[in-house]
């Protein structure tokens, strides 16, 4: 199970996307989600197609480096896509919430960060879970190696498309001990 942000990691505040952070410079290895933060994202964020979280690095002069960033939809799914034994007793449509473009930079590879962005999504979802509801978090890995990675945190794929992953809201619960 993840663990919390510890307090070494104090000088790195997650935030929404603002203006003002260095988006040209942040690279994950990935150019889609490279391109992504640098050319869509401050839209999105605009016309509310999702929420985007950055982890800033606070200690750096502006324009303050992006560490890595996870953006956050809302969506509906059909509950025959589920495992069976997540589909049982759930009615035909449910609402859950979708985790994106999980990344970290390069530099920061490696460390901890990709787990603490993801701790900070499973806060994020269970505050949208006490307001409005939402069967769990949702994700499309891009590959298998990313579907690994997501795995060992929880998420479980249904046997109909491996690399759309589930993280029920009973895991997020006990993960943060909420
Ligand atoms: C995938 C990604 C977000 C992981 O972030 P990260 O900060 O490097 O990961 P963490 O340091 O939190 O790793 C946590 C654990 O996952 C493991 N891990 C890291 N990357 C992994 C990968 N690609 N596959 C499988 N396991 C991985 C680490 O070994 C670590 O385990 P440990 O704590 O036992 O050592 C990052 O590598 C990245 O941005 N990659 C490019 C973009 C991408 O693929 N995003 C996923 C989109 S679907």
């Amino acid at each position: 199970m993840p663990s919390k942000p510890t307090k070494a990691r104090s000088v790195h505040q997650i935030e929404q996307l603002a203006k003002t952070p260095d988006r040209d410079g942040f690279d994950c290895g990935s150019a889609p989600l490279n391109l992504f933060l640098q050319q869509t994202a401050r839209q999105h964020v605009e016309r509310g197609i999702s929420r985007i979280f950055v982890l800033v690095d606070e200690a750096a002069t502006a324009p303050k480096p992006i560490v890595g960033l996870f953006s956050l939809t809302l969506c509906q799914i059909k509950s025959e896509s589920l495992t069976s034994q997540e589909a049982k007793k759930l009615p035909r449509e449910v609402v859950g919430v979708r985790l994106g473009r999980l990344a970290v930079s390069k530099a920061h590879q490696r460390q901890g960060i990709g787990k603490i962005l993801l701790v900070a999504a499973m806060g994020k979802f269970l505050e949208i879970f006490n307001s409005a509801g939402g069967i769990g978090l949702f994700v499309d890995a891009k590959d298998q190696d990313a579907k690994r990675y997501y795995e060992q945190f929880g998420f479980v794929s249904p046997p109909s498309n491996e690399l759309e992953l589930f993280l029920p809201v009973k895991t997020i619960q006990v993960a943060l001990d909420a």
